[in-house]
Formats: structure tokens, C-alpha cells, sequence
């Protein structure tokens, strides 16, 4: 985020106060933050609130007025900016955004911009229901630069409950960032993405399992940066916290338990997926036997027999469709290189992100990652330590750099991979 720069645009709603937070994590993380208030946002903060937030001066409809800018006011803003983020977005200002109208420095703003926008919608539910609203929403949905994020549904200032509750400001974030990676491209419109995300659990008994410590926050990271590029996006996931779903945007979600579980989940929805992004952590293992009730202390074996789980990505790669992409991830200690060669070739592969999960900030349950990713014609790329949802959009942006000129989306002869020479006969 450090030297970006986002202009924030308030409106009239009692969910500015929550933009507080957003422009604060904005300013903490390096962004060069602006902001505008509309004159029914100063009815709900202030702009010096805004103002100490953005640790630059807050502007307002005043400003606009005076004749103390060397260029209009709303064209420097809106040249300035690389992202504008509206919110929260009233009734009202949507009205003249989903008909080019300006009578403010905000809608000015945006109509002197070329800029993605962010729209963060609030309102009352009846309001957000209303067929004008919901006309001019799909409106401005339609034009390549507008980009939504929310509203959800929850309780209301108003007291209802329903539709018109802003995006939380961490959903929001997201959103910017994602925004920002991608200069608000959507080079995944029209693809289906298949991702798998979090740990499998293989039970003993219904208290004790065999796992690992994977949260999900890798397979979140990759669904939110799928869906900003414009994928129909499908996330099946191991068990995940509430917290780290509620920062899901409107994606498929099928929640699975064991790898059996994950297996038939993900070979169901594999046929009409272009794209499978494997980040789950499968167990490799499970108990030989399962015991429907729980296991008093004194009767536990000294010594668990085991299972094999079956290789997901391993049939994913055997069955897969000319079309298909393929990419898996290698957690690893130690030297992350051969292991991962090894599992691109025999996993037949498009690309794979050798993950260090030995490294402090890496791995599992982090917010950070880092990675080598290795693509199919030996191409290598080193990621240095980044939030997971950047490291998400780099191995998009890695994979769509594939060269695809032997195949479409995936091996285009899948009797005769395109291995280079240095990998063969490992
Ligand atoms: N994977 C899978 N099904 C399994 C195990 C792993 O689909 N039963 C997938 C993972 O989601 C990951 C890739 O295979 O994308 C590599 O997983 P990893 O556990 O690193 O490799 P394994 O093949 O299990 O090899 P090993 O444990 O020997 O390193």
C-alpha cells in the first residue's frame, strides 16, 4: 500500500464513521489517503476527524468554492488518484453517478476521473429495495470502472433487519487492495475458479482428529482475488473461522470436514471449473478405523494404525479437461525447491507455489506469506514476504503469463507434457 494513492469519498450515512477505520489502516499501512465529504457527511463526523485520520487536510464542498486552487479542485483530485472509494454510498449520490450528473466537488470528482472506483452502498432496506435504486446500482455496476463491494444484510441504524448494512471495513480492505493490484482489471471475467482452502480433519472418535494447523487464509486470500479479477469463484473449504468467512465476497462455499469429504467435493464441481487452484491442506493420512463414540484415555491404541487419504490434486491432474489450469501449492521445510519440481511434474501442473513453512510470517495461519512459484516450462518467480491476498494476485498474475501456445488453458496433450529437460527423470 506504501505511496498509493486513495481518494476517499464520504456521503450522508451513519456507516461513515466505520470509513474512519478504513482511512485509519489506510494511512498506517503507507497509503497517501484524501477525502471529501459530502455536506450531509458533515452532518455525521467531521472533517477534522477526517482530517487527523488522513493526516492531510479533509475536503469539502467550501473548497470547491474557492478560488485558491491554481487548477479546479475536482480535476486535481481527479488525476490525482489511482482508486476512489465511495463510502458509504448514499441513495442519492448512486442516483448521479448511474446518470453523470455533478452538483458537488465529490460527483465532479468522479466524473474529472478515469480511476477505478470502489462503491460501498448503505441504506435503509426499503431504500435499497426501491426498483430506481436497484436500476441505477446495476447501472453503474455495468461500467468497467465501478467495482461493489456489499451491502449485506444485518441490523440496521434504523433498527431493520436486512439488506443496506455497509461492508465492514475489513471487507472493504480487501476490496482496495485487491483494487490496487489489479489496477481494477478483471482478467478472470467469464472464468470459473475451483479453489480449495484451510486443513482436512480425519477423526478418530468425535473428539480427536488428525490435521494440521492451515486456517484457510490462503484459500480466502485466493477467492477474494479471483473474484475482484471478475471470476465466478467456488471455494471448497476445511473447517475455517466465522471471522475469516465473513471476509468472503459473494462466492460458492462448500464447507467440508475430512479429505474423502474434500475429494468428492472437488471432483464434483470439477467439470465446468477452468480454472482449480489447490491450496488445502490434506491430510495425507487418517485412522484405519473410526469410533462412533469417544474413547475413555485407558482404551486408546499405543499404536494408530493408518490409512492413505486419496490425492486430490494427483486426480484432478489425471482427469483433467483440455482447458483446464491447474495449480497446486508445496508446503515445505528446508530446501523448497526439488520437492516442488517434483509434485508440478508429477502432479501434472500448470504452475505450483513452493511455500516455506519453516520461515517466521510464512505458512500456515500468518497473514503473510512468501513463495516460489514454478511454472511448467521451468519458469521461476521469488515472492518476496507479502499479505496472502497479494501473494494470491501474483500467482494469478503468473499463472495468466503462462505460455500457453502448445494448449489453450492447460497441457494441451496430456500424454506429453511440456516438461523442460532440467526436470525430466527427476
Ligand atoms: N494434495 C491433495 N491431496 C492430498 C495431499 C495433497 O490434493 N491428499 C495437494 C495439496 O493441496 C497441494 C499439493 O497436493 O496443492 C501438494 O501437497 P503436499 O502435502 O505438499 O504434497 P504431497 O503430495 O502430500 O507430498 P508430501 O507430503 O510427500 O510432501
Amino acid at each position: 500500500m506504501k505511496g498509493r494513492r486513495i481518494l476517499l469519498g464520504l456521503g450522508g450515512g451513519i456507516a461513515a464513521y466505520k470509513v474512519c477505520e478504513v482511512i485509519s489502516s489506510l494511512a498506517k499501512s503507507g497509503a497517501e489517503v484524501r477525502a471529501i465529504l459530502t455536506d450531509a457527511a458533515q452532518e455525521f463526523i467531521t472533517p477534522l476527524s477526517v482530517a487527523t485520520l488522513c493526516r492531510h487536510p479533509a475536503y469539502t464542498d467550501q473548497d470547491f468554492w474557492q478560488p485558491t486552487h491554481a487548477r479546479p479542485l475536482h480535476i486535481e483530485l481527479g488525476e490525482w488518484a489511482e482508486l476512489l472509494v465511495l463510502a458509504p454510498l448514499t441513495a442519492n449520490t448512486l442516483g448521479k453517478l448511474a446518470h453523470g450528473l455533478a452538483d458537488n466537488l465529490l460527483t465532479n470528482t468522479v466524473l474529472a476521473s478515469t480511476c477505478p472506483i470502489l462503491l460501498a452502498p448503505a441504506m435503509n432496506t426499503d431504500m435499497w429495495e426501491q426498483r430506481t435504486v436497484q436500476a441505477n446500482w446495476q447501472q453503474v455496476l455495468g461500467n468497467p470502472r465501478c467495482h461493489g463491494v456489499g451491502p449485506g444484510a444485518g441490523i440496521l441504524a434504523c433498527d431493520r433487519v436486512g439488506m443496506g448494512r455497509m461492508a465492514e471495513p475489513p471487507e472493504i480492505l480487501v476490496a482496495i487492495e485487491s483494487l490496487l493490484q489489479t489496477g481494477g482489471r478483471r482478467d478472470l471475467a467469464g472464468q470459473r475458479v475451483l479453489i480449495s482452502g484451510a486443513s482436512t480433519r480425519e477423526y478418530l472418535d468425535p473428539v480427536r482428529f488428525l490435521g494440521n494447523p492451515s486456517t484457510g487464509k490462503m484459500g480466502v486470500a485466493l477467492a477474494q482475488a479471483a473474484y475482484y479479477r471478475g471470476a465466478a469463484v467456488t471455494l471448497v473449504h476445511g473447517p475455517m473461522e466465522a471471522s475469516l468467512r465473513s471476509l468472503l465476497p459473494p462466492v460458492q462455499t462448500v464447507p467440508v470436514t475430512t479429505g474423502e469429504e474434500m475429494y468428492a467435493a472437488m471432483l464434483a464441481h470439477q467439470p465446468e471449473a477452468d480454472w482449480i487452484v489447490m491450496s488445502a491442506a490434506v491430510a495425507d493420512v487418517k485412522p484405519a478405523r473410526y469410533v462412533a463414540e469417544k474413547l475413555p484415555k485407558r482404551s486408546l491404541p499405543d499404536q494408530l494404525e493408518l490409512a492413505p487419504v486419496p490425492d486430490i490434486l494427483m486426480t484432478l491432474g489425471d482427469r483433467r479437461l483440455p482447458r483446464q489450469t491447474l495449480v497446486g501449492f508445496a508446503a515445505q521445510t528446508g530446501d523448497i525447491l526439488p520437492p516442488a519440481r517434483d509434485k508440478l511434474q508429477r502432479k501434472k501442473l500448470d504452475a505450483i507455489a513452493a511455500n516455506p513453512v519453516d520461515q517466521a510470517d510464512s505458512g500456515f495461519g500468518t497473514s503473510t506469506n512468501q513463495a516460489i512459484f514454478l511454472d511448467r516450462h521451468g519458469r521461476q518467480q521469488a515472492i518476496a514476504p507479502c499479505s496472502k491476498l497479494s501473494m494470491a494476485h501474483q500467482l494469478y498474475d503468473f499463472v495468466l503469463t503462462i505460455d500457453t501456445s502448445n494448449g489453450a488453458g492447460g497441457l494441451a496433450d496430456l500424454g506429453q507434457p511440456d516438461w523442460p529437460e532440467s526436470f525430466k527423470g527427476q
